[in-house]
């Protein structure tokens, strides 16, 4: 079977990682990748979002699944591209996408289905919202309802910060597009998980929890970046918590989603706030997430590529995967400065070492390769992965990697897994 992987982050890596030791492979691409990709696969240079390059390449190499790893290919329709050509793509339409792409969807498909969701209201003219704002009161929430790279939440603490967030959103279009309307939320309060669930359009399959790392300082402090690090099953993310986040959350959306004839194929993730009655949807997004990925199949036993082959095929049915014991952490190198600006090109020593450890694999995530060594080419750069008996064990093997590097300009949190480890 020959897969083509779209993207270029450690998302990518891992699943190029996982997908290399099926038996049933018999080529991989990655488009365009990165140096970790190349040591297992076969790296086309194509950008992710060039559809129609993306759809040639495929044809004419004869590719049985492209599984597209950001979320920006599938909301420009790299699925519906692939479809109308016959090649099966482990991802959704355009149309289903919008349920990352917009907000104001995604909160009409939570209350169509009943999933239990902040309480909203969205609004398309900014005087109304401040009006809102004012009656509500804080803490309270303000989102962009369009993609903004992870930029466009803002938790506000103060009506101050909530009518600044309405401002810059709206009146001054920080993000573009993405401001032309914003949800307005309640906060909700708790620990969150990342629940992942393979679809095939009409059925679920659990993929894996974890907890994520959002802010760029310890005692989670700072800006929000894409995460800096994340640990397997966090101890909140408990069996009920799981099965409800299944059953409340994510089925529901999915029948929903096929009663509008959109139906949900490839990986979702519900981003998941745990209060005290039970699991709330924060957010859908329809991929994988970054690093939580890199987290996650590390701790899968068994082959993944027939189940992935299944859900783009829409026959799941009985598939399955197995998981293994004990527990992983992962834990993001960055370039200094992330997520603001920061500089690239410095070398990065050490990896093979490093890599070397027990339990370690490394994830390249923003590397170029030059000269024979390996250069930091991006915000968030290395994705460091230690599996272990237990989750004390593995953040002391991804801690032990980190340690082994020798590269001055990069940094990352030392806290990661710390409020899971005081439980
Ligand atoms: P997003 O960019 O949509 O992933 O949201 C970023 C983060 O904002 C989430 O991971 C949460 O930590 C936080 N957030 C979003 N919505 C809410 C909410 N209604 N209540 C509390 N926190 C929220
Ligand atoms: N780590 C969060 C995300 O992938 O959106």
């Amino acid at each position: 079977m020959k897969v083509l992987i779209i993207g270029s982050g450690g998302r990518e890596h891992a699943l190029a990682w996982a997908i290399s030791k099926s038996p049933e492979l018999t080529k991989l691409y990655v488009a365009p990748g990165n140096p970790g990709t190349a040591e297992i696969a076969e790296n086309i240079p194509l950008r992710a979002l060039d559809s129609q390059g993306i759809v040639e390449f495929s044809l004419k190499n004869k590719v049985d699944l492209v599984i597209p790893g950001p979320e920006a290919p599938l909301v420009a329709g790299i699925a519906d591209a692939l479809a109308a050509v016959g090649i099966a793509c482990l991802g959704p339409s355009a149309a289903a996408a919008q349920l990352e792409g917009s907000k104001v969807f995604m909160k009409e498909i939570a209350d169509s289905a009943g999933i239990p969701t902040a309480g909203w209201q969205k609004f398309f003219e900014s005087q109304a919202a401040h009006d809102y704002v004012d009656v509500m009161g804080a803490p309270i929430v303000v989102k962009a309802d369009g993609l903004a790279a992870g930029k466009g939440v803002v938790v506000a603490a103060t009506v101050d910060e909530a009518h600044n967030a309405i401002t810059s959103i709206m009146e001054d279009r920080v993000h573009g597009m993405a401001g032309a309307a914003v949800v307005i939320e309640q906060c909700l309060v708790g620990e969150e998980i990342s629940l992942f669930a393979l679809c095939d359009g009409e059925a679920a399959l659990f993929f894996g929890a974890a907890a994520d790392h959002k802010r760029v300082g310890e005692g989670d402090t700072g800006p929000n970046t894409g995460g800096m690090g994340a640990i397997y099953n966090p101890p909140w993310a408990t069996e009920d918590v799981i099965r409800r986040g299944m059953d409340e959350v994510i089925r529901p959306a999915l029948t929903e989603m096929a009663r509008r004839g959109l139906p949900f194929r490839g990986f979702i993730f519900a981003g998941l706030m745990v209060e005290p009655d039970g699991p709330k949807l924060i957010e859908f997004n329809v991929r994988f997430g970054d690093p939580e990925c890199e987290t996650i199949l590390p701790m899968v036993s068994s082959d993944i590529l027939p189940v992935l082959m299944a859900a783009a095929g829409g026959r799941l049915g009985e598939a399955k995967i197995s998981w293994k014991n004990g527990s992983a952490a992962t834990v993001v190198m960055c370039a200094k400065g992330y997520p603001g600006a920061y500089a690239t090109g410095s070398e990065i020593f050490g990896l093979d070492e490093a890599a070397g450890l027990p339990g370690v694999t490394i994830f390249h995530a923003g590397t170029m390769a030059e000269r024979g060594g390996v250069l930091a080419n991006g915000g968030r750069v290395l994705a460091i992965n230690a599996v272990g008996g237990d989750l004390a064990e593995a953040l002391s093997r991804a801690y032990a990697a980190v340690d082994r590097l020798d590269w001055d300009d990069g940094f990352c949190r030392r806290d990661i897994g710390r409020r899971a480890l005081a439980r």
